[in-house]
């Protein structure tokens, strides 16, 4: 059993009640956000890619908790530059941590840290996380994409966090395919209603995702366990 902690935007925190790791945990400057940097304990930190609202406060998390920062090997090079941890992997490698499980899975998006010039941070990916005896899909920002397919018949998800907010990432009706595709058990929408470019309405997306999985709508700070 694990319990997920969905803390704003994209950010969400496991734990099997014995070790917790957060993805993409933009905290900071975040108007959802639903805890502070300095208010996480965890094992370690797995970033999708390195655009400000997934990266956030990734770096000073895990340097304050000494784990490592989990993700893509170009991102782990600017986190390791950055003076972090890493522990770089790659698109469909899978490694077993202290506290489960990690795949990484393509994502249809883009990464860099901006600047100028922005310094470009690999592929953008995300994460299947195996603890507690569940998987759990972390998509990142991603476009629908006929990878999930594979992803689905591969894995059986017992949870999956989708974007819905549309613009940057899919939107509802995208995300409704990428459940069909995927089939996880339960489903719960993110990467919405943070800024007013990607308001969504997650009532809309679990009426019509609803035949296909258990949908979860979660506000900033709430869990659920599977
Ligand atoms: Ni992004
Ligand atoms: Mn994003």
């Amino acid at each position: 059993m694990v319990k997920a902690t969905f803390l704003g935007h994209s950010c969400v925190s496991i734990t099997d009640g014995h070790k917790t790791v957060v993805i993409d945990p933009f905290l900071t400057g975040n108007p959802k956000a639903a805890a502070q940097p300095n208010d996480l304990d965890v094992d370690a930190v797995l970033v999708t890619h390195g655009h400000s609202d997934h990266l956030g406060d990734a770096i000073p998390i895990a340097k304050r908790c000494k784990v490592p920062i989990i993700g893509v090997f170009e991102l782990c090079n600017y986190c390791q530059s950055q003076g972090a941890t890493v522990h770089p992997m790659h698109i469909g490698g899978a490694h077993t941590f202290d506290f489960g499980r990690v795949k990484l899975t393509p994502a249809l998006h883009g990464s860099a840290v901006s600047g100028n010039p922005p310094i470009y941070t690999g592929n953008p990916v995300g994460f299947l996380v195996e603890m507690g005896e569940r998987t759990v899909y972390h998509s990142g920002d991603t476009g629908v994409s006929a990878e999930m397919e594979v992803i689905g018949r591969l894995h059986s998800i017992d949870l999956a966090f989708l974007p819905i907010g549309d613009n940057f990432t899919m939107g509802i009706d995208d995300a409704v395919e990428a459940v069909r595709m995927l089939h996880p058990k339960t489903v719960v929408p993110f990467h919405y209603d943070t800024f007013d470019l990607i308001a969504a309405d997650p009532k809309a997306f679990a009426a019509k995702a609803k035949d296909l999985a258990q949908i979860v709508i979660l506000k900033p700070g709430e869990s659920v366990e599977v």
